[in-house]
């Protein structure tokens, strides 16, 4: 369903051009979970937000579910990343001043949906990453572990078919990362949600139907 041929990123430091990604092949099946590892720097993020649509690569193809996406519009694009991918960051990004709840709400908004329905998808949704008894709940009252039950609530609630974790556990524990990563495996097991993590975790990476590793901007 993804696919991506020979693709490139560069970004120019001044006059400097450092290429970071150099002719990356990848293709991920539907329903596939994978993990993306590699040093520091080495250009992880810079792939899951090209592959999220949240930037372009300098040259190369990426296919979304069979469909060349370089000459897409910013709108079409928008559209495939609203209606499509879940995002997940370490830090969580929830908005502070509103409530576990409100903060699932959101990506619903944007689809215009009605409130009572948005509440009724968000408490469901809630519900099934556990965290029904603290939706009233601000972030600032919650656990890192339970923050991310919500941004993960938040990611699934329009039922994407692809979650981009970027170190979805780098701010967590031990035993609150392996509650985490059982949800996710649970979301792939069960709902056949395409699912890439990426991770400095060795148990976590292994945890993974497929590794890539990229350095030295490829992948080996
Ligand atoms: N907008 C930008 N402008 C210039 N250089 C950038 C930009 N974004 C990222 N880089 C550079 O690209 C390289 C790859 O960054 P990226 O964030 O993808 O690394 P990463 O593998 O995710 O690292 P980490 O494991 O530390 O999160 C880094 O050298 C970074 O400085
Ligand atoms: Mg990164």
């Amino acid at each position: 369903m993804l696919n991506i041929v020979d693709l490139h990123k560069s970004y120019f430091l001044g006059h400097v051009k450092v290429d970071i990604l150099k002719g990356i092949n990848l293709s991920i099946q539907n329903g596939e979970m994978v993990s993306i590892v590699g040093p520091s720097g080495c250009g992880k993020s810079t792939l899951m937000n090209i592959l999220g649509f949240l930037d372009t690569p300098t040259s190369g193809k990426y296919f979304f579910e069979e469909k060349e996406t370089s000459c897409m519009s910013d709108k079409a694009l928008s559209s495939i990343r609203n209606q499509k991918i879940g995002f997940v960051f370490q830090q969580f990004h929830l908005i502070r001043r509103m409530t576990a709840i409100d903060n699932v709400c959101l990506p619903l908004i944007y689809r215009g949906i009605k409130k009572k329905q948005r509440l009724q998808i968000a408490a469901e949704v809630l519900e099934r990453v556990g965290m029904s008894e603290r939706m009233h709940h601000k972030p600032s009252e919650l656990s890192g572990g339970q923050q991310q039950r919500i941004a993960i609530a938040r990611a699934i609630c329009t039922k994407p078919s692809v979650i981009l974790a970027d170190e979805p556990t780098g701010a967590l524990d031990t035993n609150t990362s392996k509650e985490i990563m059982e949800l996710f495996m649970e979301l792939n097991h069960q709902e056949g949600i395409t699912l890439i993590i990426i991770t400095h975790d060795p148990s976590i990476a292994k945890q993974c139907r497929l590794m890539v590793r990229i350095k030295d901007g490829r992948l080996c």
